[in-house]
């Protein structure tokens, strides 16, 4: 099963990424969260940190852009290649109003038309890099998934990572994985499945209900769980130990990035994942002045 860990704003960055593979591993290609492109095509500095060769060295990596607009993802592309990478993704999953009012993000899916004059434009020259998409499967409803699916498969995508949810269902409520049980089953290449899965039962129910799937992406499961990957490899669970580690280094890496007091809150925000429901955990970490009282909140037994 390759593994991808889901693109995450504001959490997956390089710190993230390449603790990530020197405790745990078992991810096959990391993504990058999305560069906003502009008509000025300038990257913000924390854009170019995240995608630059030194951030990401000895990482598989997939950089990610939100745009509409086919001349700016063309020239970011250009972008990307001489950055040394082979492939890029384009966002068409992002549900956030205020990217999908300007068109942008599962906003694209909202004019099927449109979607097609973009990818026309795009395909109408030699590409300097492979294009991947990440998409939902539709904006109001799944209905729309048959005629966007039959749209994506009309171009040489790399892979179609599809998250099995409409705009409109955002993160939560029932994932629809007949979605992706259709797009196996009409030859989309390399579909790669996301959605809700925390556990390696979460990968074996999928793999029951979708005979074929070669390829999954992981957000939240991998935040909560960041040995998941390595236990779909079979591989073992995490240890106490191993976790304070991953998460006193994720603190010092962040510390001498930003500063303490953003680094305590970019913990914080990670360690909800694995606080969860629990709501004695929860209020342990938000009332935490120190990294180490984060951990014990999280990992503490008592
Ligand atoms: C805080 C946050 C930031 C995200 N940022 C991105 C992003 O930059 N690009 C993207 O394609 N998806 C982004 N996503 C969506 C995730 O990549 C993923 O599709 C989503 O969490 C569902 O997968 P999961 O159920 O495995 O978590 C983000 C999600 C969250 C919660």
């Amino acid at each position: 099963m390759k593994i991808y860990f889901a693109p995450m704003e504001g959490i997956t960055d390089g710190i993230l990424r390449q603790t990530h593979q020197k405790i745990f591993g078992g991810v096959d290609v990391y993504c990058l969260p999305f560069h906003k492109l502009t008509q000025t095509l300038s990257l913000l500095t924390r854009e170019e940190r995240d995608i630059s060769p030194e951030e990401n060295e000895g990482l598989n990596v997939l950089p990610q852009a939100l745009t509409r607009d086919p001349e700016q993802l063309s020239a970011w592309m250009y972008y990307v290649s001489e950055c040394g990478y082979s492939c890029a993704d384009l966002n068409l999953g992002c549900p956030s109003p205020t990217v999908t009012k300007k068109g942008r993000g599962s906003g694209m899916l909202r004019d099927p038309g449109y979607l097609r004059a973009f990818f026309d434009r795009v395909f109408s020259s030699t590409l300097p890099v492979s294009l991947s998409v990440k998409t939902r499967i539709g904006y109001e409803s799944a209905e729309e998934w048959p005629r966007l699916l039959s749209l994506l498969n009309d171009y040489p995508l790399a892979h179609v990572t599809i998250h099995a949810r409409t705009t409109s269902e955002q993160y939560t409520g029932a994932v629809h994985p007949e979605a992706f049980s259709l797009a196996l089953r009409i030859g989309t290449p390399h579909p790669v499945y996301n959605g809700d899965l925390k556990t390696v039962d979460d990968i074996r129910n999928l793999v029951s209900i979708c005979p074929g799937t070669e390829a999954v992406m992981i957000g939240r499961g991998l935040l909560a769980n960041p040995a998941l990957a390595r236990m779909i490899n079979g591989g073992a669970a995490a240890g106490e130990e191993e976790l304070r580690n991953w998460y006193m280094t994720l603190y010092e890496g962040w510390k001498d990035r930003f500063h303490e007091t953003l680094a305590l809150g970019r913990i914080k925000k990670l360690m909800e994942w694995p606080a969860g429901d629990d709501i004695r955990r929860k209020r342990l970490l938000r009332r935490a002045k120190d990294i180490g009282s984060c951990i014990d909140a999280v990992t503490g037994t008592d």
